[in-house]
Order: C-alpha cells, then structure tokens, then sequence
C-alpha cells in the first residue's frame, strides 16, 4: 500500500472498535480491519473507510489465543510493512464471561483476562516492532467496572480492565524514551454495541438514567465520539500525554455515585 499511516484496530468489525476505523479513515489513516466470527461486518466497515477515501485490509484472530495474535501481526507486517496505531478494542460477547464473583467458572475467568490483559501484552509486543519513533498504542477499557464492584457479574472483565489499565502503565514507561505513547480510552455507555444487544427494556432504562442527568451532556456516546478521541489522541500534539486513563463519557464518571442524581444536578 501507498504510504502514510497505518493502523491495526481489534474488534473494528462493528461497535466503538468501527467507530475508531472510520475516524481514523477521516484522517487518511490505512485500517487493519479486525474481526473474529462477523466478517460480513468486518468487509462493510472496510467498505465504510473507502467510502472515506482511505483503504485497509481485514485480518481476522481470536484474541484469546496468543499465537492468533501473532499470526495476525505477520499478516499486518506483509499489507502494511510497518505500523504506526494499535487499538486493542475486542472484548468477547458477555455470555462467555458474565458471572458474579460465587459463581464465575475459570474459563469464564480466563476468557475475560487472556482476550484484555493477555492479548494485550502480546499484541503491544507485537506492534512495537513495527512502529517508528511517535506511534500510538491505545486499550479501550471500562474504567468504572475497574474500580467498583456493584455490577456483580462484571467481576471477571472488570478485573481484567483493572489489569490492562495497569500494563497501560507499564509500556508507558518502557517505550516512552521512543516518543510511543501508551493511553487507555474509558468510553461511558455507548449506542451501537454491546448496548444493543441488550433486552429492550435494559436499553431504555440505560438511556433514560443518562439522558436523565448522570451524563451531564444528557445522551449516551455514539462510536464515533469515541473514534474521535483516539484520532484526536494520534495527533502529534498529543506526543505528551501518556499512561493515561482517558475517560471519554460526556461526564459521566463525574457524579458522584454516594449522591442522588436529582441532587446533583441542576
Ligand atoms: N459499548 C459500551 O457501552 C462500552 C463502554 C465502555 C467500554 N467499552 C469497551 O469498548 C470495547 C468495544 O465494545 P463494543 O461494545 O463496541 O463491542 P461489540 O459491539 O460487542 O463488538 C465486539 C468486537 O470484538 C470482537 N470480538 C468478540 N470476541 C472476540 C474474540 N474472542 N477475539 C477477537 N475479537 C473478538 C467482535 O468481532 P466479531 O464482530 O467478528 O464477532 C467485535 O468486533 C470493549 O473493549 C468494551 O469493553 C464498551
């Protein structure tokens, strides 16, 4: 492919993980668009991005198996030749790992950590190599489920984002004498995903408490508002700013959740 820059996005075949590619398409960027059992979606979002004017390839791998990964990464090195963006956005449906603590089974467990933390640090070990001085390393996390523990059978996942917040940490510090910048994205409830495969009457009770005032921008994220926070975060102005968790949740995460809503809104 022609030059310029080049992205890999796991889980862009629908979702946030969509949202992304075609912002970054916005931005002349090449997609690696990747996708695990959807790749009828998968060919609509590459379709979506040349509509954009910009190109890509799908790669397909379950993130749960590291050497899905790295077969994936070789695929990426043989379209591309190098990369400057990595998202590690794919996170599996919640049938395979929503659970409450007393009852979560090991695989469930490990379903939750390898497709996060695992695939993770595999991925990024994969992508550095590839990358030049100045690439972006994004994780898409869910930073309330990192640090709260009511939503009970979010246990596994919201323990794996804990430990990808962390490892966000980690390469920070590791590849930062290179100008790569390591930032986590904490996206608040988001139409168009997961949200939607909901039971109807879930949606609206979600959409109602945020439309309501618990995000103070009163609706829900779209993916590309999401998109457009990493796009935003690839810029070179951003070359600063790293190990860091972004939330992106028209301000969400900051009520108070001790307080009633009515209370703290005007
Ligand atoms: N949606 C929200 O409100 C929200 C809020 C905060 C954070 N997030 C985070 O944002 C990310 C995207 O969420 P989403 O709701 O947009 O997801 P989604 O619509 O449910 O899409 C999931 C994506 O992950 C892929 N995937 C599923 N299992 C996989 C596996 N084993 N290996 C590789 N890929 C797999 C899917 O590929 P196929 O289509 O091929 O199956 C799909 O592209 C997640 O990390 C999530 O935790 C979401």
């Amino acid at each position: 492919m022609a030059n310029g820059r080049y992205a890999l996005i796991t889980g862009s075949s629908r979702g946030i993980g969509r949202g992304i590619a075609l912002a970054l398409a916005d931005d002349h960027v090449k997609v690696a668009i990747h996708y695990y059992q959807n790749e009828a979606a998968a060919k609509e979002t590459l379709a979506q991005v040349r509509e954009r004017g910009s190109d890509g390839v799908l790669v397909r791998a379950d993130v749960k198996d590291p050497a899905q990964i790295t077969d994936m990464f070789g695929t990426v090195k043989r379209e591309f030749g190098k990369l400057d963006i990595f998202v590690s956005n794919a996170r599996p449906e919640a049938s395979e790992f929503f659970q409450p603590p007393l009852d979560i089974t090991l695989k469930q467990w490990d379903t939750a950590f390898d497709s996060q933390a695992k695939a993770f640090l595999v991925g990024v070990r994969e992508a550095i190599p590839l990358m030049g001085d100045g690439g972006r390393i994004f994780a898409i996390t869910y930073a309330e489920g990192s640090r709260t523990g009511g939503l009970q059978p979010w246990v596994g996942m919201g323990s794996a984002k804990a430990a990808l917040e962390s490892l966000v940490r980690y390469f920070a510090v590791a590849v930062a004498k290179r100008g790569i910048t390591v930032n986590a994205i904490s996206p608040g409830w988001t139409e168009d995903s997961v949200l939607n495969t909901l039971p109807e009457q879930v949606q609206t009770l979600i959409r109602n408490w945020h439309a309501g005032g618990w995000t103070p921008m009163r609706r829900l994220g779209t993916p590309a508002d999401v998109g457009n926070v990493v796009a935003l975060f690839c810029s070179d102005k951003a070359r600063w700013i790293t190990g860091q968790v972004i939330y992106a949740d028209g301000g969400a995460s900051l009520m108070n959740p001790e307080v009633p809503p009515e209370i703290q809104i005007g």
